[in-house]
């Protein structure tokens, strides 16, 4: 598929003039266009991009019942001089087939998930924000959409990409409750896919954390509940000593930041593990000041500091934000990076 197989469709009315930049709520500002293809009886077709808006479903479609349902998170950026460029869409395009696969659903072609995806930001690239700190969110998914209540893979689905301008996802170092009662995964099953349905089930047990005073619950293993595993809405990255040490295994979401943030400090000559971590090393590790950095990893999250670990009815306090040295590096490399300021050395911005 070229370019000129995406039939294309510009808005008469841009609500680019009423976006206040300066106070974006994520999630809540979304562009102009977007891009929609449909796929059905083995082969996609009718690539779109339309002005954004409400979709048409049938209320027995399968997506809604049992729960065909993955997405992506991206994120654009625009250098000094106007380019917009995409952070990594490769890897998320890899990690989105992947899903979909486990999911028993059609892959995406590169053609309409990546070529579509520039497309849809050269049309709307007025809307990527120029300033540090915020940029463009993207979000690719796809759903089942075959009108049918038998429980089988759908024959129709359908792939949407809509974007919108984000500031910070956390806008402050967040607190984490070790979770040992409910868990986001077993061995075997979908944790590290990008599904709705991880997501739904984490709403009740992170509610329950709230109320207990914490941001986001900290998961651990179905097994046990003694290994540390992911944030929910993002990865969790340790420096423990001198090593870069991140949880590891097919429970857990293989995300693009994570695996960014690996690799930098792999190409920076530093110590890095991916291996399980138990709730005792990372808990005797702050009491014993091993772990100087704690940070959750994500698209939207980018990094999040880790402020206060609560463990057993026991708070953890982690090294003031300042003292962060990794972690704060990371940080500036990747802004420089991502907003064009230094060369690209990993081949890490795709310009659209
Ligand atoms: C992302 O980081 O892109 C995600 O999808 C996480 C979500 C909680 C916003």
């Amino acid at each position: 598929m070229t370019r000129t197989d995406i039939r294309v469709e510009q808005t008469q009315h841009s609500r680019l003039a009423d976006v206040d930049f300066d106070n974006l709520v994520f999630g809540k500002v979304l562009s102009d266009h977007m891009l929609v293809a449909d796929y059905h009886d083995g082969v996609w077709g009718d690539v779109s991009i339309v002005p954004y808006g409400n979709i048409s479903i049938s209320p027995s479609m399968s997506a809604l019942h049992y729960g065909q349902s993955i997405f992506e998170g991206i994120k654009a950026y625009k250098f000094e001089d106007g380019t917009v460029s995409i952070f990594r869409p490769d890897k998320n395009w890899e990690r989105f087939n992947k899903s979909a696969t486990r999911l028993q659903m059609p892959e995406v072609p590169q053609e309409i998930f990546i070529d579509g995806l520039k497309q849809l930001l050269s049309i709307d690239q007025n809307w990527v924000p120029n300033k540090n700190g915020s940029s463009l969110y993207i979000r690719p998914f796809m759903f089942a959409t075959e009108a049918a209540l038998g429980v089988h893979p759908s024959i129709s689905y359908k792939f949407i990409i809509i974007t919108g301008p984000v500031g910070a996802y956390y806008s402050k170092p967040i607190s984490l409750k070790v979770e040992t009662e409910y868990t986001r995964a077993a061995d075997g099953g979908v944790g590290f896919s990008k599904n709705a349905g991880n997501y739904a089930l984490a709403l009740y047990p992170t509610e329950l954390a709230h109320k207990q005073g914490y941001d986001q619950v900290m998961w651990t293993d179905a097994r046990e509940h003694k290994y540390i595993e992911e944030a929910g809405t993002a990865n969790l990255i340790f420096r423990i000593g001198d090593t870069i040490i991140t949880p590891h295994g097919d429970t857990i979401l293989h995300g693009v930041t994570r695996r960014t943030i690996i690799e930098l400090a792999d190409a920076w000559g530093l110590k890095t593990e991916q291996r399980k971590v138990s709730v005792d090393e990372l808990i005797q590790g702050i009491e014993s000041g091993q772990v100087s950095e704690a940070f959750a990893a994500g698209t939207a999250a980018t990094i999040t500091h880790i402020s206060r670990i609560g463990f057993n009815g026991r708070d953890y306090e982690l090294p003031a934000v300042e003292t962060r040295e990794f972690s704060l590096k990371v940080l500036d490399y990747l802004n420089d990076l991502r907003y064009g300021r230094i060369e690209d050395s990993f081949g890490w911005n795709f310009v659209v």
